[in-house]
């Protein structure tokens, strides 16, 4: 079960491994980096659990390590001055290597440290969540969030390598585990409509865990995920698709201050209020809105906002979507499972209604 997909992006080219025991191999770990300097980067939850491998590897190294408390809601300024510090103190220089061994929120926060420190060093991406391993490692997108909204400071900066260990995906609470398989759905909705019935066929599996399932999950959300980016890495096009269910969904996670639900969660209702919304103005059927839904809740995710949420507030939420242009909404919509496209001009009150579209 030893995988490499390589993202192909010239002379910044750099290959995703995925195999099980990936983190043993010191090796593997030692040809990732540059020169003698190494941040080490996780969470309080992760490090315990993994760093302990990442650590034997850097022993002919000068590295430090920075342990953040977990969550979303550390994705932001603060902490982002905590990492350029701590690169600042290691006395790091141009050819260090900054490692983010954790979820989404380690690998995008120590991504945008990465590329902000001496205007950019050398990233080593280690997920330890199924989303990371999906979308969030792969592709260089960084950023931090801001009270206004998600991802609203970053930088696009690819790492050298993806080192995907899938037996760190053991210890991932089952919650966070449904939460990236709505990163894995989202591949077979906007792009292949072949791997969505796979995913229909295997969905207990994957929630069994079953390696070979999840293997199989991973190389073919990775191998969409660098395809796309190989043919437009600053998202001028194609890219945009991958956000299929994000400005729904980044809406519902600043209006709950990044402290509501998951990521997956709010792309899971978001990919559903999509599905609707594309239902309503003629460009898909109801019975792909229904295999969507049917899917997700299979998986243990939600596909309603919940209660209490105002949708005036969420729509205010969605104006600040990076992919909006000169104030106008630009939504990923689709024609149905394994194809989606950009939407420009949807009116604000259809939006409002499939905010509050019973399914
Ligand atoms: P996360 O980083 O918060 O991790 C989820 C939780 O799981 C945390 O509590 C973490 O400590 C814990 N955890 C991680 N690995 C573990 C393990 N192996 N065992 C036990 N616990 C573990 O969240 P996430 O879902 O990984 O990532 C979400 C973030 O990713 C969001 O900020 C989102 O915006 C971002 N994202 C970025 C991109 C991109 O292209 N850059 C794509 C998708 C999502
Ligand atoms: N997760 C969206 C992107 O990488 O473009």
């Amino acid at each position: 079960m030893n995988v490499t997909v390589h993202v192909e992006l010239g002379a910044r080219s750099y290959p995703i491994h995925i195999a099980p025991g990936l983190l043993q191999q010191t090796e593997r770990i030692t040809a990732a980096l540059g020169g003698r300097h190494v941040l080490l980067l996780s969470d309080a939850n992760v490090a315990p659990l993994h760093a302990p491998a990442v650590r034997r590897a850097l022993s002919r190294h000068r590295w430090s390590e920075t342990v953040l408390p977990p969550g979303e809601g550390e994705k932001n300024l603060d902490r982002f001055g905590e990492v350029v510090r701590a690169l600042a103190e290691l006395g790091a220089s141009r050819d260090a290597t900054l490692i983010a061994l954790g979820g989404g929120v380690i690998g995008d926060l120590g991504g945008f440290a990465a590329a902000c420190w001496m205007r950019g060093i050398r990233l080593v991406q280690m997920p330890t969540t199924l989303l990371a391993m999906v979308d969030s490692s792969v592709g260089g997108k960084t950023a931090i969030d801001l009270p206004q909204g998600k991802n609203l400071v970053g930088a696009f900066h690819q790492p050298s390598a993806v080192l995907i260990d899938t037996d760190t995906l053991a210890t991932l609470p089952d919650r966070e585990l449904r939460a990236g398989l709505a990163e894995v759905v989202k591949y077979g909705a906007i792009l292949d409509a072949d791997f969505f019935a796979w995913l229909e066929r295997h969905a207990e599996d994957l929630l069994a865990r079953e390696p070979a399932a999840l293997v199989e999950a991973i190389e073919r959300s990775c191998r969409h995920k660098a395809a796309v980016v190989a043919r437009d890495e600053t998202e001028q096009g194609e890219r945009a698709l991958l956000n299929f269910g994000h400005t729904f969904g980044h809406a519902l996670e600043a209006e709950q201050a990044f402290a509501g639900l998951r990521h997956g969660e709010a792309v899971a209702i978001g990919m559903v209020r999509a599905a609707w919304l594309s239902a309503r103005l003629g460009l898909s059927a109801d019975a792909d809105t229904l295999r969507l839904v049917r899917l997700l809740q299979r998986l243990g995710l939600p596909t309603a906002p919940p209660p209490g949420l105002d949708p005036v507030r969420l729509l205010a939420r969605m104006r600040l979507d990076k992919k909006n242009l000169s104030g106008a909404l630009r939504l990923i919509l689709w024609r149905g499972i394994g194809q989606a496209e950009i939407a420009e001009g949807v009116e604000e009150g259809q939006v409002l209604k499939a905010w509050s579209a019973a399914l």
